[in-house]
């Protein structure tokens, strides 16, 4: 197949086959859009960064994926459905932005990730060793084996954060949004988390990582997008995404020699139907 039928193929390819497929999409809260005219095409089994500065919306991105934020034009699939009319919950996990576990639930560790299995076996049935054994292996993959019986609430801020992670994990999603997921976690764990993630990447699942600092989890997020003032200004590889890639960032953007996504586009023109460009200039 030449290079031509390539392209003519993905330019026809239905959104059907994309993990997130975002067209003309401005998503907000009320009818105020934060997030404008925003395309963005993630093919299963690829690992995302979500990158750009506080306040340029990737947060609301992120949400916007979830039904937690209105898509106020364009359109938003998540999984190939329209956002919300995905039936099954699980095939999608979610950390949010800073929340903690509420002090005010009495649940330990294992009960607050068995949740996450709920969303995957629904609520009806008792749970099988299958779904124990998900919930175990979480636990485990974020470190914290040995709290598996202890209150959330006795947590610090960071294995809160961890625990949210293992609920996500313990779905078992085809893709996995993380709002923020190594803030408030130490450089030990934040390198757990790292491997983890590298282990669900390699099994397929597609990763969406919101993060002002793609530094820690730079050896597993391979392409980026930057996020500036509720528009994407970039998307290519991690690398060339500036100071926000963390160690992975080692030219800058501004550059006029530089072309972002050149490299991309040659080592997988499958992941966007567009020309990959800069958008500095843009309005
Ligand atoms: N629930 C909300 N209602 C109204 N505006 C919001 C809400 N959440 C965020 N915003 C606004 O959206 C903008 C982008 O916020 P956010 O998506 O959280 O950015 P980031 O995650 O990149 O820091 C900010 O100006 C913020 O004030
Ligand atoms: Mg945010």
């Amino acid at each position: 197949m030449t290079g031509r039928d390539l392209a003519e193929q993905h330019r026809t390819e239905p959104d059907l086959d994309l993990a997130v497929g975002l067209r003309g999409a401005s998503i907000g809260y009320g009818d105020v859009p934060v997030v404008q005219d925003v395309d963005l095409t993630v093919h299963p089994g690829e690992a995302l960064a979500v990158l750009g500065s506080n306040g340029s919306g990737k947060t609301t991105l992120a949400r916007g994926l979830l039904g937690l934020a209105s898509v106020l034009g364009g359109e938003v699939t998540v999984l190939g459905a329209p956002v919300g009319r995905l039936r099954e919950r699980g095939r999608v996990g979610y950390v949010p932005q800073r929340h903690t576990v509420s002090g005010a639930v009495p649940a330990t560790v294992r009960e607050v990730v068995g949740v996450g299995r709920l969303a995957r076996r629904g609520l009806l049935g008792r749970p099988t060793a299958a779904d124990r054994a998900a919930v175990a292996d979480a636990i485990d993959a974020v470190g914290l084996g040995d709290r598996t019986r202890d209150p959330v609430a006795s947590l610090s801020g960071g294995q809160q954060r961890r625990v949210l992670v293992a609920r996500a994990l313990a779905a078992e999603p085809e893709l996995l949004v993380m709002d923020e997921p190594t803030a408030g976690v130490d450089a030990a764990n934040q390198e757990t988390l790292a491997r983890v993630l590298a282990e669900v990447s390699a099994r397929g699942t597609t990763l969406l990582v919101v993060t002002h600092e793609a530094g820690p989890l730079a050896g597993v997020l391979t392409r980026a997008v930057v996020v500036d003032h509720g528009r994407i200004r970039y998307d290519g590889p991690l690398a060339g995404a500036g100071p926000l890639a963390g160690d992975a960032g080692h030219h800058h953007p501004e550059d006029p020699d530089d072309h972002p996504g050149t490299g991309y586009r040659q080592h997988q023109p499958w992941t966007s139907s567009r020309p990959v460009r800069a958008r500095d200039g843009e309005q």
